[in-house]
């Protein structure tokens, strides 16, 4: 058993890892949000949003791919990178957390913890990686290392190929039984949260209600102790991706073709740019 060296506090400056463990504690919902990049990581520190997550879905919602699996560290870290200098770490208060990509944290413990390195030395508050068995190890050694861990359970997108598509995971007794079991050893471990993707409602609340550590859902019911969706999907700029639990908070795409379709007329109608807007 490692170290706990996360306490929950109630910090008055940024938020860490220990707020997300008194938030629980006080009953505090925790609201996260995917971001990958400066121009929207400037936007999202003016935001009540709690934390952050530079999560590998970057490679799908920003290059294009079919899944995670294209997503390596150094990408991770150039994103990283772009989104701490747009929250400004210290002194906008949100917590930025960022995945560890495919098979960085399967490589034993000391691959894992240089690519841990190179991320926190870019500004992450935390890193998040899927599953726990086989990787115990690395969990331990790097929450003993002082660096907080975040876990992610049920729908683990880094083992689409193990499951043969994007599934909803634990809808068996046998399968609900191992993601408890799972989200108990990672508490154990010391992690100081866990996202539960895709699993039954139910299952998602017991496990809640199990853990002192808080869950972040998605696609998991309202039973956890947060949410988190991909920001582009809350921006409702999907034209063609509807997840049924990612609600879309803003008809963002269609805004975006209204404001296009204005500028297109102005600049074609010659009212754009005005005399006021020119040199
Ligand atoms: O990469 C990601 O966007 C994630 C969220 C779905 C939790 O891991």
């Amino acid at each position: 058993m490692p170290t706990q060296l996360i306490s929950p506090t109630t910090s008055a400056g940024p938020m860490s890892a220990g707020d997300f463990l008194c938030a629980k504690a006080q009953g505090r919902r925790l609201s996260m949000i995917t971001c990958y990049d400066y121009t929207f990581a400037r936007v999202l520190s003016q935001s009540a949003v709690d934390a952050l997550l530079v999560g590998d879905s970057a490679v799908m919602v920003m290059y294009g791919y079919s899944n995670t699996l294209s997503a390596n560290v150094e990408l991770m870290r150039v994103h990283t990178d772009a989104v701490a200098r747009g929250i400004g770490a210290a002194s906008s208060g949100k917590f930025l957390v960022t995945d560890m990509p495919f098979l960085s944290y399967r490589k034993g413990v000391p691959a894992a913890l240089d690519a841990a390195q190179v991320l926190m030395s870019a500004g992450a508050g935390a890193v998040k990686l899927e599953g726990v068995d086989g990787h115990e190890d690395v969990i331990e050694r790097l929450v003993d290392s002082g660096i907080p861990v975040m876990g992610h359970l049920g729908l683990q997108p880094q083992s689409v190929r193990a499951y043969g598509g994007f599934r909803v995971q634990g809808r068996s007794s046998a399968g609900a039984a191992e993601i408890a079991r799972q989200a108990r050893t990672l508490e154990e471990l010391g992690a100081f949260a866990v996202v539960l993707e895709c699993i039954p409602a139910e299952l998602a609340r017991e496990i809640t209600q199990d853990l002192r550590i808080p869950t972040i859902g998605i696609g998991a019911g309202a039973g956890c102790d947060g949410q988190i969706l991909v920001l582009q999907d809350l921006l409702g700029m999907n034209l063609d991706f509807h997840p049924k639990f990612a609600r879309p908070f803003l008809d963002g795409a269609h805004s975006i073709l209204e404001a296009l379709a204005d500028y297109d007329r102005a600049v074609k109608s010659g009212t754009f740019p005005r005399a006021e807007e020119s040199y």
